[in-house]
């Protein structure tokens, strides 16, 4: 379906992080700041693609890439400053969206996979904040998005360690509004329901869970990228200026 779409002028010259902004759903919010006119950092392990979305971007556009492994946080660290001096400014916007939903069976967890999917799918966003929220404290505020998933809201098995940490993102980002709040930085939730990216589209589309989808949603047409990218951009502009601390499920309204 083709639509017409919203325009935020506070978005212009906002510098944006986006992490794991190198496909799926974080190139899809690539794009769509850039197309905002705001100024995107963005933070991948994967540079190759990484390299064609920069290369597909429009002339103008004002986006940077750093590569890194987000469960490495002193390079986590380093590549956010890397990001900083390039583009300039100060970060009143993060994106938390980098994460995998590698599936696993519960005999097959061992501590270290524990950790390392924590270290996946959780840990970042936390030091993300942590790095970010000094200078939008002197901006004089900024948005913070995170990404959970309405998986855990279905109670969706074969993946739960990834449903755990995606859960605890509710309680990482409301402790985060309440202490970032006095300061005008608001912290939101942003949920996808099964969103049609190569990955997923590679790896778990059958005509069984496609069924299960379109039987699920109260409108049953595939997501895409765009559907949940639209829902960032309204929470990190000031359209949103007095919402914090909540959730917004982009899922076709899937029971
Ligand atoms: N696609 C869906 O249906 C869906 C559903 C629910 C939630 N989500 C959430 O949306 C967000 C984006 O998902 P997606 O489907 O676009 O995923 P994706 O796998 O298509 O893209 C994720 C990106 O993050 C990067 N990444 C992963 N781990 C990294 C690490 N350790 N260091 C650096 N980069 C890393 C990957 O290289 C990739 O570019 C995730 O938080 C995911 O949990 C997606």
């Amino acid at each position: 379906m083709t639509g017409q779409f919203a325009t935020y002028p506070s978005l212009r010259g906002r510098q944006v992080l986006i992490t794991g902004g190198a496909s799926g759903i974080g190139a899809s919010m690539v794009e769509h700041f850039v197309a905002q006119g705001s100024h995107v950092g963005f933070l991948d392990m994967d540079a190759a693609a990484a390299a064609g979305l920069l290369a597909s971007l429009p002339e103008g556009a004002v986006a940077k890439f750093a590569q890194v492994d987000l469960r490495d946080i002193e390079a986590l660290r380093a590549a956010i400053a890397t990001l900083r001096g390039q583009l300039g400014g100060s970060f009143t916007v993060l994106v938390n969206n980098a994460a995998r939903d590698d599936r696993h069976s519960i005999d097959s967890v061992t501590p270290e996979y524990w950790d390392d999917r924590m270290n996946t799918n959780l840990r970042h966003q936390f030091f993300c904040v942590q790095a970010l929220k000094d200078e939008m404290i002197a901006a004089g505020g900024g948005s913070i998005i995170n990404l959970s998933s309405n998986s855990f809201l279905l109670a969706t098995g074969g993946m739960a360690v990834y449903t755990a940490a995606k859960s605890a993102v509710i309680g990482l980002s409301r402790g985060l509004a309440r202490d970032l709040g006095r300061h005008h930085i608001r912290v939101n939730l942003l949920y996808p329901g099964w969103i049609m990216t190569q990955r997923q589209l590679d790896l778990w589309m059958t005509p069984q869970s496609e069924a299960k989808r379109a039987a699920g949603q109260c409108i049953p047409d595939r997501l895409y990228a765009p559907d949940v990218a639209r829902m960032a951009l309204f929470l990190a502009a000031d359209d949103s200026r007095m919402i914090t601390a909540r959730e917004f499920i982009v899922d076709g309204g899937w029971f």
